[in-house]
């Protein structure tokens, strides 16, 4: 990738903070209120962040609050589609909802100070008292409702508040058509848990940007395929991982397989979803070829093929597993800048938001997605069930995350600890996402950063990359 002609953004006394080294990352850049505030500005000012699913505005007039330091931004499902308002009367300034979400087909949007009106549309349907402004104050575009950047995708909308930011997938890249390919569009939230972490935002994704930390982290899942693991992180050797244990026979590798896809379903109450799992029970005693090695991907594709047909009968809209695994391999884990990422597994998903809500506090969400039969799909849960992050009511492996993450928040404070240092080949995402959001401070223009953008699907586990930002 050419390199390009960067000169760099006015960082002040953050300027120290700035990456110069790609496999260093100064610690100051977690808890900083100067490096802080510029992420603010030419991050969160700039990038699509996900706003809200699509199953909490089904309906004309629905509308969701999406907060993010500060600002407001409407989001709601009109005749025309999905739209979205920045949320302030245009008298005063005063934001015209008054909870986190509701429907507006019947009274609009009324000002709690004045009673100013607006329609679905944000077009001003009430004034009171207009005899007494001036009557280009009232002008009827003067009066509209501003407009925010929205788009759909995945079962979600997303906003910018950067009016001339480059389209949503040109920004993120072609990880959007591989998660497509895997039935995103289809999936529905089955549960949706909110929790505070006393962290940055970035250490909360970064716990996600790499399986190295399953051994310690996760023992469970280490201990039921230790080759897995041991293959890809313990031994060197890099690539995937092999999940056979030579020393067991195939059909003791199959039964370790189906113990692992069992702690993935219960540790993250979800992903691996309840009626895959039972169809991969029935499977356990199918002939397999006595090789191990061979045996275990027979299984799989078995298992794929008998989820694919026995959900599809159901009326499920899912895609041929084996089909998509061979034409748009996923990661374990997709990452959509900034804070955005998805853990697919076979037609399930769990997908992860984690927001800003200052330089050591973040609001971070978890939604478990499934496929459903039309007629069959849950309630849409329009809140987080809002928990402590030590809450035993988390599931396992969410909890086992959630234990580390303030950890690191205070050790990264200590004296002596200056900077984090990655592995390059298993934590590049780490460094390659730290580097877009200097990129961002810097003023790259957004083709660029969305040529960069594109660069981070599929990087998780990853190396560090050329993300064509001149010295970075
Ligand atoms: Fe909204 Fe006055 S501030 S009507």
């Amino acid at each position: 990738m050419a390199d390009i002609d960067y000169t760099g953004g006015n960082w002040g006394c953050a300027g120290r903070l700035k990456i110069t080294d790609r496999e260093k990352i100064p610690a100051g850049r977690y808890f900083d209120e100067d490096f802080f505030k510029l992420e603010a500005e030419h991050v969160w000012g700039h990038a699509w962040q996900m706003a809200c699913r699509l199953e909490q505005i089904q309906n004309i007039g629905d509308w969701v609050d999406y907060e993010i330091l500060g600002k407001s931004v409407i989001v709601i499902r009109t005749a025309e589609g999905v739209k979205a308002f920045h949320n302030h009367c245009r008298h005063r300034g005063v934001p015209l909802t008054d909870g986190p979400h509701g429907n507006c087909k019947t009274k609009g949007f009324i000002c709690p100070f004045h009673g100013w009106r607006w329609n679905m549309n944000g077009e001003s349907t009430f004034v009171y008292g207009k005899q007494m402004f001036s009557p280009e104050l009232l002008e009827k575009d003067e009066l509209a409702l501003r407009p925010c950047r929205v788009e759909t995708w995945g079962g979600c909308a997303f906003i910018n508040f950067d009016d001339d930011a480059t389209s949503y997938r040109n920004s993120i890249g072609p990880v959007l058509g591989r998660l497509e390919a895997h039935g995103m569009d289809n999936l529905r939230a089955e549960w949706w848990f909110g929790t505070v972490l006393p962290a940055n935002w970035k250490i909360a994704m970064e716990a996600f940007m790499e399986g190295y930390h399953v051994m310690k982290t996760h023992p469970q899942l280490q201990h039921t395929v230790p080759m897995l693991y041991n293959t890809r992180y313990g031994m060197d050797t890099g690539g995937s991982g092999a999940p056979v244990n030579p020393e067991l026979s195939a059909h003791e590798n199959i039964l370790a397989q189906f113990e692992h896809l069992k702690l993935l379903h219960s540790g993250m109450a979800g992903m691996v979803c309840a009626k895959e799992l039972d169809i991969a029970g029935q499977l356990l005693d199918v002939v397999l070829p006595e090789n191990p090695a061979e045996a275990l991907p027979v299984w799989y594709h078995l298992v794929q093929e008998q989820i694919t047909r026995r959900l599809r009968a159901k009326g499920e809209k899912v895609p041929d597993l084996n089909a998509v695994a061979v034409s748009d391999p996923v990661n374990a884990v997709e990452f959509l800048f900034p804070n955005y990422f998805l853990l697919p597994f076979f037609t399930g998903m769990s997908s992860y938001r984690i927001r800003p809500l200052g330089p050591e506090s973040c609001l971070f969400e978890i939604w478990s997605l499934a496929p459903f039969a039309p007629g069959e799909e849950p309630a849409p849960p329009m809140r987080p069930t809002m928990l402590p992050y030590d809450s035993q009511d988390f599931p396992l492996i969410p909890r086992q995350d959630y234990s580390n993450i303030p950890l690191q928040q205070k050790g990264l404070h200590s004296k002596g600890f200056e900077f984090a240092r990655l592995a390059k080949n298993v934590e590049g995402l780490i460094s390659n996402y730290q580097r877009l959001i200097d990129a961002y401070i810097d003023g790259v223009p957004g083709e660029i950063l969305a040529r960069a953008n594109n660069e981070l699907g599929g990087n998780f586990d990853g190396k560090i990359v050329d993300l064509g930002l001149g010295g970075l």
